[in-house]
């Protein structure tokens, strides 16, 4: 079979930089495509965190100026990967948030930063790395965007270009008038084109303009169809609904593995859940909650937002409360959910407890000692921490959405006798279903050979990224026959 390469763009790449589950999907499935077959180099910017992790970096250009100053592309491995890492630190040499500056609001120039990433992209689509030609460019959500356009704008030979929606709700939108600054012809900016409601849409660009769109779970793949789902780009979407695939996620079944995991108190495997108590006993006592083994022990680990269905949870709380349950909240994200959160614990210590951050030590004792994992997002293009659970034996109770809908199975009154159910589901999303959900998980869990049946099939589930990856190469090596070289 003939070795597939593949240029992938991206703003995030696990553990160098991260704000949420597309930094895991663009550190893990290199290594899961290259057993396809698939040679992939990943391009991301030069933040703090990717710079630092270089050792032995060769510069393969440098330009001048790009949009206000010097820049190099850097080729390295590290992190497992083949990086190419657009050093260029009057945009990227800034602490903290890859997006925001310290006053929460987006930076300012944005619009260069990733147009400036986008371009470096084309670039080395166009054969300016030696000895790298890809056949296939993957675009990751907004922050690339622009990719699929600059190529499509540039003409002549070009390899074939897929955009990845992660997520559809960042969509960046910026000012008409950068049009020619950041590389595109006047006529790029219409209906078929980036014109997106009077701005130059990047995701917009990259949706309209790419040779394939994959989404990150099928059923995701359809919510974006319609006007519920589709965030103000359902129609375009259902105009390409020919080429949209989707296809789930994976995890990284090495890093999260509770045979291994080095975070745990207690490693265990499904034939071994007994041993869950001693994390559980332990992340009680971490967290100050009263070190119970009959209290049931829920857990987040999440972005806290509304799409996550953060304040259906604050609201559900009195009646977590009420089944006897506690909860462990692990999660970062709007301040209002954070405060709110840090004074219900504060309020209810010994039952409630809310670790406000990012810990990823944490979430592996969260994973390892939950007795279920809430996930009542109100809508999830995939979601990893449930497949993370489902690992672990922590049962997910989750929403039924997007990826939320395709990876867990209700363990509805049938389900477990019939031996298929690996959590619990609940629609549509709201405070009373949420409440419902909980007090089913209590209930089931009262019945030790049941609960230890559903967590041992819940681990039985595949969620690594060996189906995926097969999924991803075969797309790839079809658009790839498809371009003549
Ligand atoms: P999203 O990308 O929408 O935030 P995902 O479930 O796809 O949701 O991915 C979230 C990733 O970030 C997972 O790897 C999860 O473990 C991790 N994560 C989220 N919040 C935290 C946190 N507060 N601390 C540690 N890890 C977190
Ligand atoms: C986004 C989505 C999440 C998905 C992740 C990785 O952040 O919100 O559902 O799992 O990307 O694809």
């Amino acid at each position: 079979m003939k070795r597939l390469r593949v240029l992938s763009v991206a703003s995030e790449v696990y553990p160098l930089v991260k704000t949420g589950g597309l930094a895991d999907v663009v550190a893990a499935l290199p290594a899961a495509l290259a057993r396809e077959g698939v040679e992939t180099r990943t391009l991301v910017p030069g933040y703090p965190g990717v710079i630092d992790a270089l050792h032995g970096a060769e510069a393969i250009h440098t330009h001048a100026h790009l949009h206000g100053g010097p820049a190099r592309l850097l080729a390295a491995h590290a992190a497992g990967l083949d990086l190419l890492v657009l050093d260029a630190p009057h945009l990227y040499a800034r602490p903290g948030n890859p997006y925001l500056g310290p006053d929460g609001a987006p930076w300012a120039d944005n619009a260069l930063r990733f147009a400036a990433l986008a371009q470096c992209a084309a670039s080395i689509a166009r054969g300016a790395v030696p000895g790298f030609a890809p056949d296939v460019v993957q675009a990751h959500d907004w922050q690339a965007g622009l990719v699929p356009a600059l190529l499509h704008y540039a003409g002549g030979p070009r390899p074939g270009t897929v955009m990845t929606v992660h997520n559809l709700a960042f969509q960046g939108q910026f000012p008409p008038e950068l049009l020619a600054t950041i590389g595109l012809p006047p006529h790029a900016y219409g209906i078929d084109g980036v014109e997106y409601y009077g701005t130059i849409g990047y995701l917009k660009a990259g949706l309209a303009l790419a040779d394939r769109i994959t989404t990150v779970s099928p059923t995701y793949a359809a919510e974006i169809l319609t006007p519920e789902g589709g965030m103000g780009l359902d129609g375009l979407l259902r105009h390409r609904a020919d080429v949209l695939t989707g296809i789930l996620n994976g995890i990284d079944d090495a890093l999260w593995n509770p045979e291994t995991d080095v975070h745990l108190v207690q490693r265990f495997d499904a034939s071994h859940l007994a041993r869950r108590a001693a994390n559980k006993a332990a992340l009680q006592a971490r967290l100050g909650l009263d070190v119970a083994p009959s209290a049931f022990l829920f857990g987040v680990v999440s972005r806290l937002t509304l799409q996550k269905g953060m304040d259906l949870l604050l609201e559900a709380l009195p009646t977590l409360i009420r089944h006897g349950a506690q909860l462990a909240l692990l999660g970062a994200g709007d301040k209002p959910l954070e405060d709110a959160f840090a004074a219900a614990a504060a309020r209810i210590p010994g039952r409630l407890a809310a670790v406000i951050g990012y810990g990823e030590s944490l979430a592996h004792l969260m994973q390892g000692s939950v007795d279920a994992l809430l996930v009542p997002s109100r809508f999830e293009p995939c979601g990893l921490t449930q497949l993370c659970a489902l690992r672990y034996g922590a049962v997910p109770v989750v929403a039924r959405v997007g990826g939320l809908a395709d990876t867990v199975i209700d363990a509805d009154e049938s389900a477990p006798a019939a031996g298929t159910g690996t959590g619990i589901q609940f629609a549509p999303v709201s405070r009373g279903n949420l409440e419902l959900a909980i007090g089913r998980a209590v209930a089931l869990w009262r019945d030790v050979g049941t609960w230890r049946a559903l967590q041992a099939r819940a681990m039985a589930t595949d969620v690594g990224w060996t189906r995926p990856a097969r999924h991803y190469a075969a797309l790839f090596r079809a658009l790839a026959a498809h371009r003549p070289a």
